[in-house]
Order: C-alpha cells, then sequence, then structure tokens
C-alpha cells in the first residue's frame, strides 16, 4: 500500500534513469508541487538540477524568504533568484482590468523566466554539459483535466506561474505525475522540507496582483502584504488552517470610506476577508469564522496598518461569487 518512503525512492530510480548526467532546471514558485518536484529532482540528481525563483513583487509576506532560507537549507538546491519586482510594476502600471493584469503578469513572468534560462543555458554549455530537462509539478489531477477546460478556466484565464512557455526546448521530468495533492504533502514532509511550504494553502499564481482591486503599486502591495500577514496568523493561531480552504485578503484600492481613527476622520481603505471552505475550488462556501477571531483580525488590520480603516467579510458562496475577487 501507498508509502511516502517507497515513492521516494521510486521516483528517484526513474529521474536517475530519465536524466543520466543531464542538467536540469525547475522554476520555483514557493508552493508544494514545484518544491517537492525540485526536491525529489535534487535527491535524485543533486546539482545537476538549478531551480529559478522569480521575486515579481507579488508575493506575501516572508514567501520570499522561506524559499531563498528555509527551501535551500531543507534541500540543498542551487538556487538563483530573480529580483524582478520593478519589471512588473512597471508593467503593470495604470493596469485596472483583472484579465489584463493577469495576461501581462503571465507574460511577463515568463519573459523573465526565459532571460534567466538563457544565462543558465549558456553557463551550462560552456561548461560542456547542456541543460536539456525541465521539471514541473504536474499532478494527477491536472494530467486528467489536460485538454478540457474547467469551469473558471473560461472566465479567468489562470495562470501557474511556473506555466511555462511552450515552445521550450526541453524534456519535461514530472515526477508528481501519479499523486493526489495530500500524497505530494506527504512526500514533502518525508523529504524534510519547511512546514510553511508543505502545508501551503492554495494561492493564485498572479498572486497579490489580483487581490488589490485597482491599480497595483508598490505602497498597495505594502498594505496587503501587511494586512494579510495579520489575517493569516490570527487564523492559524486560532487553530483554523484545516478547517478553512484559503483565505483571500483583498484590497478594495479604488474605494475609499470614511473612518475616525486618533483624533480625526480618515478617508482610507477597506480590506475583505474572504474565508472559504471547498474540496476541490470549483465550489466553495464562506466559512463561518468565530466571531472573536474575525473581532481580533479587524482590530489588528486597522490599528496595525495604515490607511485601512475598515474590515469587511464577504458572505458569498462559489458561485455565485468565484474565489478570488479578480
Ligand atoms: P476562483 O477565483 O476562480 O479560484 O474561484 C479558484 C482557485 O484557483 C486559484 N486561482 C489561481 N491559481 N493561478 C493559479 O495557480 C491563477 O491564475 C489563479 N486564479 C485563481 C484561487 O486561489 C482558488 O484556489
Amino acid at each position: 500500500d501507498w508509502n511516502s518512503g517507497n515513492v521516494i525512492a521510486e521516483q528517484v530510480d526513474r529521474i536517475r534513469a530519465q536524466v543520466g548526467e543531464g542538467r536540469v532546471l525547475c522554476a520555483l514558485s514557493g508552493g508544494v508541487d514545484s518544491a517537492v518536484a525540485a526536491a525529489l529532482v535534487h535527491r535524485a540528481v543533486g546539482d545537476q538540477l538549478v531551480c529559478v525563483f522569480v521575486d515579481h513583487g507579488l508575493l506575501r509576506k516572508g514567501e520570499r524568504d522561506q524559499v531563498e532560507n528555509d527551501y535551500v537549507a531543507s534541500t540543498g538546491v542551487r538556487l538563483v533568484t530573480i529580483d524582478a519586482r520593478q519589471r512588473f510594476l512597471d508593467a503593470l502600471a495604470g493596469v485596472r482590468d483583472p484579465e489584463q493584469k493577469r495576461k501581462i503578469i503571465g507574460r511577463e513572468f515568463i519573459r523573465t523566466f526565459e532571460a534567466a534560462e538563457r544565462d543558465l543555458v549558456a553557463e551550462a554549455a560552456a561548461d560542456g554539459e547542456p541543460i536539456r530537462f525541465l521539471v514541473q509539478g504536474t499532478l494527477y489531477p491536472d494530467v486528467v483535466e489536460s485538454g478540457g477546460g474547467t469551469g473558471t478556466a473560461n472566465i479567468k484565464s489562470h495562470h501557474n506561474v511556473g506555466g511555462l512557455p511552450e515552445d521550450l526546448q526541453f524534456e519535461l521530468v514530472e515526477p508528481l505525475r501519479t499523486l493526489f495533492k495530500d500524497e505530494v504533502r506527504a512526500i514533502g514532509r518525508e523529504l524534510g522540507l519547511p512546514a510553511e511550504i508543505v502545508g501551503r494553502q492554495p494561492f493564485p499564481g498572479p498572486g497579490l496582483g489580483i487581490r488589490i482591486v485597482g491599480e497595483v503599486t508598490a505602497d498597495r502591495l505594502e498594505i496587503l502584504r501587511d494586512a494579510d500577514a495579520i489575517a493569516r496568523e490570527e487564523l492559524t493561531r486560532a487553530g483554523l488552517d484545516q478547517e478553512i480552504w484559503q483565505c483571500p485578503v483583498v484590497l478594495l484600492a479604488d474605494v475609499r470610506s470614511v473612518g475616525v481613527q486618533g483624533d480625526g476622520r480618515t478617508y482610507g481603505h477597506p480590506i475583505v476577508l474572504r474565508p472559504v471552505s471547498s474540496e476541490d475550488a470549483m465550489t466553495a462556501d464562506w466559512t463561518r469564522l468565530p466571531y472573536d477571531v474575525l473581532a481580533r483580525i479587524s482590530n489588528r488590520i486597522t490599528n496595525e496598518v495604515r490607511e485601512v480603516n475598515r474590515v469587511v467579510l464577504d458572505v458569498t458562496s462559489k458561485p455565485p461569487g468565484t474565489i478570488e475577487w479578480e
């Protein structure tokens, strides 16, 4: 029967057989799938693997640090981080349309990755051992689903950051192709990956870029990152991580509301909490969070995050509301 140790041993053998002495490239997103796939490949072929992590500036608080420090420390993978924060801000300047934002973020991600890839390919070729393989964290449900789009795919273009250009000259290495998500998490734990990465709830590829209703700016990202970190911290502290599927935190940057804070009247932005319960994200219900947890999150956000003077709760199920606001 199923045992993560056996699966690891079996995949390590397979990867070695496929890759031989070849060099391998992997794009890390900070999510579970790419992290576990890369760790398996590293276990199999060590420093024949190089990982690329694009910091597009749309990450949540602490995520880059988790990858660069905790993940690297626990796996030993060779990691190249590309700081593309300014590039994404420039590309998103003035853009408010959700679909437009998704397209731009997907496009910039591919361009950024391609530039890094060119450098690494050239470097490896100069070394006499070209990069011929690319790791993808494809899971069994992705395999089954491929070809037919999902219902939501017709409404929003989904970009898996890590979703890569189609004309790449690489042979794919897909060590998670036969696995379900919970199995991938078990393997990640067995491989000793950081709990924050292995247990991470779903997070969209376009990141915080589609959780700011309005134009994405550096200031707004900072506000949202702070509010999101508070919400996550309080949900974890209340022991609710298993109960919720995910809880997007959304900044209504194009809306202002009046408040009284300290001595004066303020004109700030509302933050939306969108806790949902779900099996597969195709349908979802809003999670009935305890009032005292909601109160703590609201108090802390309005006290600690400048420019936010109101916290509201999204009580819409999916359908009709999607999980993300954009
Ligand atoms: P929606 O908003 O369509 O989201 O109800 C369903 C699930 O998908 C996640 N999501 C994305 N994941 N790239 C991703 O990898 C994306 O572009 C994207 N958009 C939404 C969302 O967080 C939820 O879990």
